[in-house]
């Protein structure tokens, strides 16, 4: 295995320690990860590294606070709404038909930071009129945040997603703070539990049964050893027929745990069947991909679209009278869209201030944009950590020529032509009229001496070009203008051509 680039063995060390206890994998971007580490020294007051290693053994709360530091606990209430779709339209009436009418549902928000989760699977409940009928787990590694999940009083910004407007008839305003009602909060029980240790499932630890399990954006912070083994206790703690749903960037269980994958429109959710249930369908690919090809013949596969679970049921009315509203709790905010999020990273670009502007972006990463800003910011410190982040990007967001573009670039960069070729020739798949597509591709080319396909790909970007009015910005040029990128072309393209007709004399 590479060493790490730890820029002191004494980071080595402290990380080596929060990796055996709490699994983590080590971070994508090293530097970020030693500046963090940096902080939570300071904190604790220890300016020594080997004295700081010797304090995270025997104090929980110095650990705690640099846990913080290497994951984030960013979180929102009814994050990922298809999630809580899936719940109310699939995983409840089925579990409704195959429980008894007084059985309590049992369900686990697992690495549920600061609650956010956890209080949405109970009001998701609530309306779907299981109001004492449920036991909420939830648990995390970091005290913290357990802390300020029961004291439950959140920000705007926990209720940024367009879903969270299903909290209002529980929350009020209190010193501009949103403060969650005690019907909600009296319904999940909070307590830690680290998912790297083999504690659970046990009655003791109260994790076994569940009905339904939220594992979400934790196991992206694990090595594929824990992952295995924290994948088989999610498993293990499933009653028959459970559900487990995990994150949309969370790795693939499939062959983990003998969990059953349910394909949906928005991705995999996961159940244990009862014994002898049929097996509905394959398990999926680790990550969807268009398969390597030569490079004159390269047709992509069609992408057909997967398979749905049972098409959803109408929602059950929910049986209780609605909550009254507080008359006095002002609306909630607008949720800030993608581009107001990415502010700060944004700015932080603009300093060339990439280290804390990949970590700003990151912590956003919900969508495509986020991801690109990531790695944008990456290849300026790091480019093999940016390619890594392109590897985990493009596998979330199989279809976004942008990311696809940064994939060809950063791979180029690093001089992995033979990847770098194939992300290519996906981006001019994806959006064949993405002029700069053309150009990467014929730069690869070049280096990889096909001249001749080189050629094509400058002729394909020049035609391009010359097809928009010379003044317009041409799309991920990072602001080029249409006929100097058109030039550009031409002159990469004569310059071959020239190459090439001397070669044949
Ligand atoms: C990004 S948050 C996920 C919050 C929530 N599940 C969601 O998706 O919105 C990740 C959480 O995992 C927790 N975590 C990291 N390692 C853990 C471990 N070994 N055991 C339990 N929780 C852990 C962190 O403390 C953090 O609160």
């Amino acid at each position: 295995m590479e060493p790490a680039p730890w820029s002191h063995p004494g980071y080595a060390h402290i990380f080596a320690h929060v990796q055996q206890r709490a699994g983590l994998q080590l971070p994508t971007c090293i530097p970020a990860a030693e500046e963090g580490i940096d902080r939570a020294m300071a904190r604790a007051g220890e300016k020594d590294r080997a004295l700081y290693l010797g304090r995270l053994t025997s104090d929980p709360g110095a650990f705690d606070d640099l846990l913080n530091e290497l994951t984030i606990g960013e979180t929102y209430f009814f994050r990922t709404h298809e999630h809580f779709d899936f719940l109310r339209h699939h995983a409840l009436p089925e579990l409704r038909r195959t429980r008894s009418p007084e059985h309590a549902l049992r369900v686990w928000s697992a690495g549920c930071a600061s609650g956010e989760e956890p209080y949405s699977l109970a009001v998701l409940l609530m309306e779907e009129g299981y109001g004492h009928r449920m036991e909420v787990h939830a648990t995390d590694i970091s005290r913290a945040a357990l802390a300020h999940a029961q004291q439950a009083s959140y920000s705007a910004w926990s209720l940024r997603s367009t879903g969270a407007e299903r909290m209002r008839p529980f929350l009020r305003m209190e010193d501009k703070r949103y403060v969650l009602a005690s019907e909600v909060r009296h319904r999940v029980r909070f307590h830690y539990l680290n998912l790297a240790l083999d504690t659970w499932p046990s009655p003791e630890s109260g994790i076994s049964g569940m009905d339904i399990i939220f594992c979400r954006n934790v196991l992206i912070y694990f090595t594929r050893p824990t992952i295995a083994a924290v994948a088989r206790r999610l498993y293990e703690s499933l009653a028959e027929g459970g559900f487990l749903i995990t994150g949309p960037s969370d790795p693939n269980l499939a062959g983990l745990a003998p969990l059953e994958p349910l394909l949906t429109g928005w991705g995999v959710a996961w159940q244990r069947l009862p014994p002898g249930a049929p097996r509905a369908a394959p398990a999926p690919p680790a990550f969807p991909f268009l398969p390597p090809t030569p490079a004159a013949a390269f047709t992509p596969p069609p992408l057909s679209p997967l398979p749905m679970v049972a098409p959803p049921r109408p929602p059950t009315p929910p049986p209780q009278p609605a909550p009254h509203r507080p008359p006095t709790l002002p609306p909630l905010p607008a949720a800030p869209s993608v581009t107001e999020r990415l502010e700060p990273a944004r700015q932080a670009m603009e300093r060339g201030d990439w280290r804390n502007a990949a970590q700003l972006a990151r912590a956003q990463e919900e969508g495509p944009e986020a991801a690109a800003m990531t790695i944008r910011a990456l290849a300026n410190v790091n480019p093999g950590a940016a390619a890594t982040a392109c590897t985990e990007a493009t596998a979330r967001f199989p279809l976004a020529a942008e990311l696809r573009y940064l994939e060809a670039m950063v791979l180029l960069g690093l001089g992995r032509l033979g990847e770098a070729e194939r992300a290519a020739r996906q981006v001019v798949y994806l959006e064949p009229a993405l002029a700069v597509a053309h150009l990467t591709l014929g730069h690869v080319l070049r280096r990889q001496e096909d001249l001749a396909g080189a050629q094509r790909a400058f002729r394909a970007a020049e035609e391009l070009c010359a097809a928009l009015p010379p003044d317009s910005p041409v799309p991920l040029s990072e602001g080029e203008r249409a006929g100097r990128l058109a030039q550009v072309a031409h002159d990469e393209r004569v310059r071959l051509e020239t190459m090439m007709k001397r070669e044949e004399s």
